[in-house]
């Protein structure tokens, strides 16, 4: 199956923070395989931005590095890498004083798309885009990427909202969340829509209930600083489980364009209960043998924020009443493992009399690793000794099923950026998804401060705290295991 990429026009993109981490990690290495693959074009050009003493030539140097680091082997192909670098250049300057911002404006092409991703702290985004209008650095169609966290409740999230307004026009803000960039989460959107097969399914009538696992084996030592302050509830919850929560619940859009499909999410976000304390389970792992406790990593003896939470969670609407979502998430877990699974209900009538107890279908989509999905159909087993019945997997791995190209499936990142300078804003977050999320957020969150609820402590690569358990035991339910296989 040959792969068709369609080079995206000519852009010179900005990256403020153009030294930081996520740079390193992620901008520069995806921008690097686009272009290795043929979409970024030899007219597109990269400037990178930050406080340090560097030139243009220190600065490709660091960026080779950061390839050399975060490219796989087998895609890093010297000549590429030199022409790639040919194209970047760097401008020290200073977000919040005068320095560079002249230099910036001079540099910036004409007929180009412009694109600025802000790759910092949210503390500089309110400088940064007024120094773009400022200096007039931006057009009409000039593009702003941002970053999570979008604030750290709904209050910062407006007084961010509102002073990027001050700015830019809501059609020209890329609000990232790098999970709707995953191919699996877009592949989501595709066997639901895309088939026949499942949406006569996709209700309460037929969903007994939905389980979202994003769980990890790293621990949070080397963040702290950030995370100590955020917790699972605003790392992982506000924003990637909610997408994922998202795209199941939502209805069909009647187009794949950028306002329907974010229109139908903030309905599902809008319909969301306000969660029980009794449906809710908060973790922090402690300290086994050699592995340091949260507490240690993030260097605070008396820290009481959780690095793990568990939910049962309704969507109050016509097609999700009586359907639990049950959402899980937390950091040195037994697995990384990011996975949803549909759980269809029983057939109403078994015709083979009494079988051992046995669960309905199951549609699994798996994020990672292996990305793919599986459906469990009931047949029966082989062989003589009357009708017995087995689940089997039907099991569709997208490397397998695709070969040489399911192998290949692009960073969340790379898909991300050509949208933006595609200008196709349906995998970003608009301003007031963000806002519904955080305002289902908030409470959960200050219930959990006002009640003076400290997270239970769990084992380091265990399923979490206990009582996690407990939460879909009582209903007669039970968790995927957290394992690596599919
Ligand atoms: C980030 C969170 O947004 O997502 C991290 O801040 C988390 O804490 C990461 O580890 C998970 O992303 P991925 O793509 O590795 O599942």
């Amino acid at each position: 199956m040959a792969s068709r990429v369609i080079p995206v026009d000519p852009f010179d993109l900005v990256i403020f923070g153009g030294t930081g981490d996520l740079a390193r990690r992620k901008i520069l290495p995806s921008l690097y395989r686009r272009y290795r693959d043929g979409q970024m074009p030899e007219d597109a050009r990269v400037i990178g931005c930050a406080r340090a003493e560097l030139d243009d030539r220190s600065y490709r140097e660091l960026v080779r590095a950061a390839l050399e680091e975060f490219v796989a082997k087998r895609k890093r192909d010297p000549e590429m890498i030199d022409r790639f670098l040919q194209k970047i250049s760097y401008i020290r300057l200073d977000a919040t004083g005068t320095v560079g911002w002249k230099e910036l404006a001079k540099s910036v092409r004409k007929g180009v798309i412009r694109a600025f991703y802000f790759s910092v702290g949210p503390g500089l985004f309110a400088a940064l885009a007024q120094h773009l209008h400022q200096y007039k650095i931006t057009d009409a169609e000039a593009r702003i990427v941002v970053e999570k966290p979008f604030g750290h409740d709904l209050k910062s999230a407006r007084e961010l909202n509102s002073v990027l307004a001050q700015s830019f026009d809501e059609r020209h803000i890329y609000r990232i969340d790098h999970y709707l960039g995953k191919e699996t989460v877009q592949n989501l959107m595709a066997v639901r829509f895309g088939n026949i097969l499942f949406e006569p399914l996709w209700n309460a009538q037929y969903v007994d209930h939905i389980q979202i696992t994003v769980a990890e084996t790293v621990g949070v030592a080397g963040r702290g600083g950030y995370y100590d302050k955020a917790g699972a509830m605003r790392d992982m919850v506000q924003n990637h489980m909610m997408q994922l929560l998202c795209l199941i619940a939502m209805e069909p859009p009647s187009v794949f364009d950028s306002d329907a499909v974010r229109d139908e999410k903030l309905k599902v976000i809008r319909a969301l209960d306000p969660v029980a304390p009794e449906d809710l389970v908060r973790g922090q792992y402690r300290r086994e043998g050699d592995i340091p406790s949260y507490q240690e990593d993030v260097g605070n003896p008396d820290s009481t924020t959780e690095s793990f939470v568990a939910m049962e969670v309704h969507v109050s609407n016509w097609r999700w009443t009586g359907t639990p979502f049950y959402l899980r998430t937390g950091k040195r877990l037994r697995a990384r493992e990011s996975e949803i699974a549909i759980m269809f209900k029983d057939p109403p009538h078994s015709i083979f009399g009494r079988q051992e107890a046995r669960s309905g279908n199951v549609l699994v989509i798996r994020l990672q690793p292996n990305e793919g999905m599986v459906l469990n159909v009931t047949i029966k087993e082989p062989g003589p000794g009357g009708m017995r019945l087995i689940e089997v997997p039907l099991d569709m791995s997208f490397a397998e099923a695709l070969g040489e190209e399911g192998a290949d499936i692009p960073d969340a990142y790379e898909r991300l950026i050509m949208d933006v300078i595609r200008g196709n804003q349906t995998l970003f977050m608009r301003g007031d998804e963000v806002e519904a999320a955080w305002a289902w957020t908030d409470p959960i969150i200050n219930g959990w401060e006002e009640r003076g609820d400290l997270p239970l402590p769990y084992d380091p690569f265990s399923s979490g705290p206990e009582d996690a358990l407990m939460l879909m035991h009582r209903k007669g339910r039970r968790w995927r295991e957290i394992s690596d296989d599919l």
